[in-house]
């Protein structure tokens, strides 16, 4: 049984949140998404998600390729996440690169490619203009 965790805020869902989930999963068995809370991706991102924890966690839930959500409430708790989920792999948008290469020694650690021209910033700019 091989894991993949994978972390994100994953407002506003989008296309290039599925693609990623979807490539993520393909690469094991079993596909673990650690989701940002609500005060983590406030502190990380300067505004609150607009769709709840609560909610974002059910989006998830409800997708054929995500296993298991768990709340990721900091980035220093990220080694116990890994360990605790039992991670084989670690994977992150290319927006990360080499950020998470000190998580070699416990999984590999894999970046993939950004879907081109989408984000959830570009999505709640285009609904405001
Ligand atoms: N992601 C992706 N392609 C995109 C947007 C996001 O592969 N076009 C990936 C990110 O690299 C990350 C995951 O989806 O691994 C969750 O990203 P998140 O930050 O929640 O979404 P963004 O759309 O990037 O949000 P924001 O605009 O708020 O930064």
């Amino acid at each position: 049984m091989k894991t993949i965790v994978t972390f994100g805020t994953f407002d506003v869902f989008h296309i290039g949140h599925l693609n990623i989930l979807e490539r993520a999963r393909s690469l094991g068995d079993r596909l673990v998404v650690g989701l940002s809370s609500d005060e983590f991706s406030w502190r990380k991102k300067g505004r609150y998600p607009v769709f709840s924890e609560g909610e974002r966690i059910r989006l998830l839930e409800a997708l054929r390729c995500v296993d298991v959500v768990f709340l990721e409430h900091s980035l220093e708790e990220k080694r116990r996440y890994l360990l605790e989920q039992e991670a084989d792999v670690l994977v992150m948008g290319d927006d990360w690169q080499g950020k998470f290469d000190e998580f070699q020694d416990i999984c590999d650690v894999v970046y993939l490619p950004r879907t081109p021209s989408i984000s959830t910033t570009a999505v709640i700019e285009k609904i405001r203009l």
